[in-house]
């Protein structure tokens, strides 16, 4: 298991985004989680195509690009082109599992890994199908579309179910969870056996993001 820490920079000031992105990379985060929304798959609208391009190569951590977005399979590659290093996009946005396995295909063909989310609703065993073929599983903890929100614990059932399932069917696949992360729920996401903690509010909005971040390892 990893102690990976990945700020969201959806609470970021993004007025000047790229020495927020620079403060959290000095302050030793490995994982930068860049957030878009499409106003559609969720109901609010966040950073695009043309935002990725401007940030992705201003820093050394991994573009991590978390896509709330419609028809993945046609959009997800163009995130892996733009300079992701990292897609992961929504099951809940595919109509099938078929659509699925083209989607995380369209990922690989680009040199790029693969994550795979779900929603607070969805079950965990719908990952049993893609485990092998994807590098990143994201639990959202919160229902996908909006900094600020309390932490659903029903994530931290699912994260067990796949550290365990990872872990005995030796899978290279890492867990990361979104949402309403801080001290607490990251000590609890960290028990239940996340690799990645993504938090936004709880970094970009303290006065030392230092000791947050070191609080989530
Ligand atoms: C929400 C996003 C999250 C968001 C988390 O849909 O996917 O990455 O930035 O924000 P906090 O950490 O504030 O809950
Ligand atoms: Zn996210």
């Amino acid at each position: 298991m990893n102690k990976l820490v990945a700020p969201s920079v959806l609470a970021a000031d993004k007025t000047r985004l790229v020495e927020e992105i620079l403060d959290v990379e000095n302050l030793g985060a490995e994982y930068l989680h860049f957030d878009v929304m499409d106003g559609i798959f969720v109901p609010n609208t966040s950073y695009t195509l043309e935002d990725l391009k401007s940030i992705c190569d201003k820093h050394h951590m991994v573009n991590d690009v978390h896509i709330m977005i419609c028809n993945p399979l046609e959009l997800a590659k163009e995130f892996a082109k733009a300079g992701a290093d990292i897609v992961t996009f929504h099951y809940e946005a595919c109509k099938d599992n078929e659509e699925v396995f083209a989607t995380i295909k369209s990922i690989k063909d680009q040199g790029k890994k693969v994550g795979l989310s779900i929603k607070p609703n969805t079950p965990v065993e719908v990952y049993d199908p893609f485990l092998k073929d994807i590098d990143l599983a994201l639990v959202m903890s919160v229902e996908p579309g909006f900094g600020g929100q309390k932490f659903i614990p029903n994530a931290l059932d699912k994260i067990k179910y796949l550290r365990n399932k990872i872990d005995k069917e030796h899978l290279d696949v890492l867990i990361e969870v979104d949402g309403g992360i801080n001290a607490e729920t990251g000590k609890l996401s960290r028990e239940a056996g996340a690799d990645i903690l993504v938090a936004g509010t709880y970094i970009f909005n303290a006065s030392d993001r230092k000791e947050r971040i070191d609080s989530l390892r």
